[in-house]
């Protein structure tokens, strides 16, 4: 059954169309009065508090909803979703991903997703795995007991090395710095250039603010374009996600060359930065849940037996799964998405025109207390068997749903729990007193200071 809206709000109707009760207000007014970059998950927790289920309001001539039930999301990304684009809410996306898997729309979209598929079978997972934990195993070795690290910046390079060995079989250690700290200077800008009108326009004249983000991407882009040719003087042909990308590649032209480069790119930025936070999260949870921790350690003792984990070992594993997916939970990596609708369209008892935008944030529905009993509770056992059953489908949807649902859902599940595994096996963070911990909402949701952790060492096993 549709939910429907709280309160005793009464719901405008304007013409043939009924919408939702929401902000009388048009949002623009807000913007004007106060312009600063306002946080949009304070905004759109405002909106689940304020009106329920369902809200409704206007930026300029724009219908926006935004939705916080199981139901009306399943309706927007599995029944209705022919009708729904992503258009709109990736426009500025675009500007560092261009046209890839993540922005493309219908056949573009369908082809890329075809030809990246062979490399996220299920049967090319288990070779992943040796090459996950090789990384973490080396990246451990190089820790020291005592020692101040900014975890979010370990993560990320963790991550990123893993990208590019399993997918685009490149070794970008000597690059890495580079490549994140281009990256990172884009997410500075990105709050920025959401607020700034035009900015797909203005990157072009380069106004001084735009300048450091064309800089960026440039960097970016250079590592792409080398990677790209090296793997075609080597005519390497590994089947790895490079090798697809470029077979299925027409010709040489400037359109495919940049349509290549988009296609890269998107995967590398989806591919680690969401892993790499989720990770960054976890061990700050860990370190404020001691028992959870415990009860990790005493997992990953009794499961490896001071071996490193193999493919196999994740299925055992189960309850650092359980500590993954709490963590998404509460800090889910993507933090919200939108749609945008090519017709009007009903949603129970609304009536909604065609080119409104839906947003819906997993931010939010994850620490909704009806779904999630004591939300701000950090939980693991909210992910056993039995409990998961229990709820509502789409009450947790960190991966999406629907046909453009996460690509790399499977990668992410299992390169989580054995990163964890891995670097727990050895190591315990403890997070620096005093340091301050904010989610901040960019492309990912990144904590704003980083994660300054220090490092004690477990037992007394030597480093291997
Ligand atoms: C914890 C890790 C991850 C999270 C939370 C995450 C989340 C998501 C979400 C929510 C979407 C759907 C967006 C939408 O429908 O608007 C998505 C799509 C996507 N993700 Fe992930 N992701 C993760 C890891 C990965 C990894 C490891 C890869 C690749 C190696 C990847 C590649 C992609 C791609 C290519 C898409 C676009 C799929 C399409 O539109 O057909 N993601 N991801």
């Amino acid at each position: 059954m549709m939910a429907t809206a709280v309160g005793n709000q009464v719901s405008p109707t304007s013409g043939r169309y009924h919408f939702p009760p929401g902000f009388q207000r048009n949002l623009l007014w807000f913007a004007w009065r106060r312009f600063r970059p306002a946080n949009p998950i304070t905004l759109f927790q405002h909106l689940a508090q304020a009106y329920g289920d369902i809200a409704h309001y206007k930026i300029g001539w724009n219908h926006i909803l935004f939705l916080n039930h199981p139901d009306y999301i399943r309706e927007i990304l599995v029944v209705q979703n022919d009708n729904f684009v992503k258009e709109r809410t990736v426009r500025r996306s675009k500007m560092l991903l261009g046209e890839g898997m993540i922005t493309a729309e219908g056949a573009q979209h369908r082809l890329q997703r075809q030809v990246a598929q062979p490399a996220f079978h299920r049967q090319r997972i288990p070779e992943y795995a040796a090459a996950m934990v090789r990384e973490a195993a080396r990246v451990r070795q190089t820790w020291r007991a005592g020692q101040q690290r900014d975890v979010a910046i370990d993560m990320m390079h963790l991550t990123l090395n893993i990208v590019a060995d399993t997918l685009f079989a490149t070794d970008l250690r000597a690059e890495v710095d580079e490549l994140a700290d281009a990256i990172n200077r884009i997410m500075d800008l990105y709050n920025f250039l959401v607020m700034l009108p035009a900015a797909e326009w203005l990157v072009h004249v380069r106004p001084p603010g735009l300048a450091g983000f064309v800089r960026a991407r440039k960097r970016i882009d250079a590592v792409v374009y080398r990677m790209i040719t090296a793997h075609r003087r080597q005519k390497s042909d590994r089947g790895s996600l490079l090798d697809l990308m470029l077979a299925a590649s027409p010709d040489q032209s400037p359109e495919s060359e940049q349509s290549l480069r988009d296609q890269v790119i998107t995967i590398f930025l989806a591919g680690y930065e969401t892993v790499a936070n989720a990770l960054i999260w976890t061990w700050y949870l860990l370190s404020q849940n001691e028992d959870c921790e415990r009860r990790l350690h005493d997992e990953i003792d009794r499961e490896l037996q001071g071996r490193l984990p193999v493919f196999d070992d994740v299925p055992r594993l189960r309850y650092a799964e359980m500590v993954f997916a709490e963590s998404l939970r509460l800090y889910p990596p993507a933090w919200a998405m939108g749609r945008y609708a090519r017709a009007d369209f009903r949603l129970g008892e609304f009536l909604l025109p065609a080119r409104t935008t839906v947003l819906m944030s997993q931010f939010v529905l994850h620490r909704d207390p009806r779904f999630f009993p004591d939300p701000l509770r950090f939980d693991p056992e909210r992910f056993a068997p039995e409990a998961k059953a229990r709820r509502p489908k789409f009450t947790y949807f960190p991966f999406g749903a629907g046909v453009r649902q996460c690509i790399g859902e499977s990668f992410a599940w299992m390169e989580g729990v054995l990163l964890l595994a891995t670097l727990a096996q050895k190591w315990k963070l403890k997070l620096v007193p005093g340091h301050p911990v904010e989610p901040q909402p960019l492309i990912t949701l990144r904590p704003r200071f980083g994660m300054r952790m220090l490092a004690e060492r477990r037992g007394s096993q030597p480093l291997g």
